[in-house]
């Protein structure tokens, strides 16, 4: 059974992952500081499928733990590197946290792999990398612009390293995924998104509302050039973002990356409104959604849906669950919490 280290592998998305990789048949390691997911996501994962993962609790940011970690588990295949730190608003307040998080960290785990004769890297990115695109939909060939918060430069930069070491070792693999918004819950309900404390992004707003934890929605604006005047965003499924990370790894395993660094777009490729969202909810719940509209927020792109040609072609992925399929499955996790 081939090893894998998954980083962050309690976090919302990494959860998921542990659970497709472990049903692909990959062994297992999660490594997690558990400062934004709670041990207990083990038992889900166990509930799912039968297995737990080896699991340490360790900071990435402690080099020398990092370095006898990965020293003890020379035998691993590829890492999929999750843990990071990922509020925006909390990036723009607290940089070098997001710096030594998201930098430092990513650095320690290169310069140990690339000790290895062979190493695989999968690397957790974002749509942050394009900025406010000028063309709809985004490919990967959209030019990186100017990170708008500590947090997209941080993915942007980290990009650039893996491709610097990619480029100055022609051993090491690294394939960048580059997340639209991904949303919902695992399809049994015994993992999803769990926020801690007032949630930022709009799917856990909206359910938590639902559910009467939260009074009201606030809508960020209504006037942007859109055909309803709110924002829009490509939306895909937890789950279909956890199974390109299987077919990421599947493809450097059986050596068919045509470049020793790729970069995808993990999106489904049609762009939603918060009204749609908000309709999509209130069909799958049957409930009526307590909304207003208020002023945009700061630092909000009009619209980003992905290209997902290449992930379709190249990597041979595609998204399988609709807007409705996630949102049922993020309201049925939320009636469980
Ligand atoms: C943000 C980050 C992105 C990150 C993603 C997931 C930015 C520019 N991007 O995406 O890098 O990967 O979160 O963590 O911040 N909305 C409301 N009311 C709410 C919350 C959101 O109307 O209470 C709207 C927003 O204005 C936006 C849409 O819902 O139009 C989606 O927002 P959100 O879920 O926060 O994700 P992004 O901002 O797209």
């Amino acid at each position: 059974m081939l090893k894998i280290l998954v980083t962050g592998g309690l976090g919302y998305i990494g959860s998921h992952t542990v659970v497709a990789l472990q049903e692909a048949g990959f062994k297992v390691v999660v490594v997690d500081n558990l400062s934004n997911s709670s041990i207990k996501v083990l038992d889900g994962i166990l509930a799912i499928t039968s297995q737990v993962p080896e699991f340490e609790n360790l900071d990435l940011r402690d080099k020398l733990k990092t370095q006898q970690f990965l020293k003890k588990h020379y035998d691993i295949f590829g890492v999929i590197h999750f843990a990071a730190s990922k509020a925006v608003g909390e990036s723009v307040g607290n940089p070098l946290l997001y710096y030594e998080n998201n930098v430092n960290t990513l650095i320690y785990l290169l310069q140990e792999l690339n000790k290895k004769k062979n190493a695989n890297f999968i690397f957790s990115s974002s749509c942050t990398v394009y900025g406010q695109a000028d063309v709809m939909p985004i490919t990967e060939e959209s030019p990186i612009k100017l990170a708008e918060s500590p947090y997209g430069n941080t993915k942007q930069i980290g990009e650039a390293i893996i491709k610097d070491t990619c480029k100055s070792n022609l051993n090491f693999n690294a394939i960048a995924l580059r997340y639209f918004n991904p949303i919902g819950a695992h399809t049994s309900s015994k993992i999803g998104e769990l926020p801690i404390g007032v949630p930022q992004n709009l799917v856990p707003y909206i359910t938590q509302t639902g559910s009467g934890v939260r009074e009201q929605l606030s809508v960020f604006g209504d006037t942007y050039s859109t055909l309803d005047g709110t924002c829009i965003r490509d939306y895909i499924h937890v789950v279909d973002v956890a199974n390109a990370h299987v077919i990421a790894l599947q493809r450097l395993l059986n050596n068919e990356h045509q470049y020793n660094f790729e970069a995808f777009n993990l999106g489904t490729g049609t762009g939603s409104s918060v009204l749609e969202v908000i309709q999509s909810f209130e069909r799958v719940s049957n409930k009526k959604l307590n909304y207003k509209i208020v002023d945009k927020r700061k630092g909000d792109v009009v619209t980003a849906y992905a290209d997902t040609n290449k992930a379709n072609s190249v990597l041979g992925w595609k998204a399988k669950y609709s807007l409705d399929d996630a949102m049922d499955s993020a309201w049925k996790w939320q009636q469980t919490l």
